[in-house]
């Protein structure tokens, strides 16, 4: 697919990957548009970045949407309203019901914050993945983004970026130099996708 990215994004806490990547669609580094953010959380950083940017913004959870059936439609609604033809997860930390992965033909991107396959699977977010890291001694670390399939940080993977794990990090350290580089790839894997030089 080229072009005409129209992405809904799905983020649970701060957003700061989603703001980096919206940052690049508006000084005009990535030829997207940022259509849509759906939280699960209604506190989150994600959905007030979003309002603050004129995003259509949506809380959507098991607790504005108890059944399963219902919460899948109402995303599927926003999906149809908004155009929607990729789903970029930013630090979702629900599991994507199937309908929704289908409904964009697999065009499911998810970043983690190591170089996968190591550090990832289930149990493996935020702080775990970079305590993983520094007690497996690793001496580089880094950022994957993937396609998202049914298995957690399984799909496969789109382009990679890593640090070196200097001899006085702490998970708190990596977590904050990942992140920097979390922001760079995504923008990046994007901008190859809108212009056709990686194929999804
Ligand atoms: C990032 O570390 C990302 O790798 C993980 O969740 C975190 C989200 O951070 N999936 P933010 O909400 O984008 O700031």
């Amino acid at each position: 697919m080229q072009n005409n990215l129209n992405i809904a994004f799905f983020a649970s806490h701060g957003g700061s990957n989603m703001q980096a990547i919206i940052d690049a669609i508006k000084d005009g580094r990535l030829n997207a548009n940022a259509a849509c953010v759906i939280s699960n959380n209604s506190n989150s950083g994600a959905l007030q970045r979003a309002r603050s940017e004129n995003i259509p913004a949506y809380h959507i959870s098991t607790k504005t949407h108890p059944i399963d059936e219902l919460r899948i439609q109402r995303m599927i609604e926003i999906f149809i309203e908004h155009n929607i033809n990729i789903i970029v997860l930013a630090g979702y930390m629900k599991k994507l019901p199937t309908e929704i992965i289908e409904f964009v033909g697999g065009r499911v991107l998810n970043i983690h914050p190591a170089l996968l396959p190591k550090h990832g699977g289930e149990g493996m977010y935020g702080i775990n993945v970079h305590k993983s890291v520094i007690e497996t001694k690793d001496k580089i670390t880094g950022a994957t983004v993937h396609l998202v399939d049914s298995e957690y940080d399984r799909g496969k993977i789109l382009q990679q970026i890593s640090i070196d794990v200097l001899p006085d990090d702490t998970a708190e350290s990596l977590a904050e130099r990942v992140l920097a580089v979390e922001h760079i790839i995504y923008t990046d894997t994007l901008a190859k996708i809108a212009n056709g030089d990686i194929i999804i």
